[in-house]
């Protein structure tokens, strides 16, 4: 894995350019933490573990900002990473992504 520091973010590559399909998210096991990055109007990179019960919610669909975990359906916005339905003030980890040259990098 490929690491880079710089202005006090720590740059982690995570896939090649390219490799996630416009409108689909894919999971990445980023030092130990399951990532999920969606490709919808840029890429955007938040933990992928549902707060719910801890399936994974990067092969859920995408309808404007917003993905459905496909266990229970419940819903969060790609860009914040707040959920949008049931409880209040929960959120999931957000990171920023840069593409480089050589490929697709977040801030964790
Ligand atoms: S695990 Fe995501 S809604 Fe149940």
């Amino acid at each position: 894995m490929m690491v880079h520091v710089e202005n006090f973010m720590v740059w982690t590559k995570v896939a090649e350019k390219g490799s996630i399909q416009i409108g689909k998210g894919e999971e990445f096991d980023v030092n130990g933490k399951k990532i999920a990055i969606f490709n919808k109007d840029g890429l955007h990179a938040l933990d992928a573990m549902c707060a719910h019960q801890n399936n994974s919610i990067a092969c859920g669909e995408i309808e404007g900002d917003i993905v459905e975990c496909p266990y229970h359906s419940w819903h969060y916005n790609i860009k914040t990473g707040d959920l949008q339905d049931y409880l209040k003030g929960i959120k999931q980890q957000t990171y920023k992504v840069e593409v480089k040259d050589d490929g697709i990098y977040i801030d964790i």
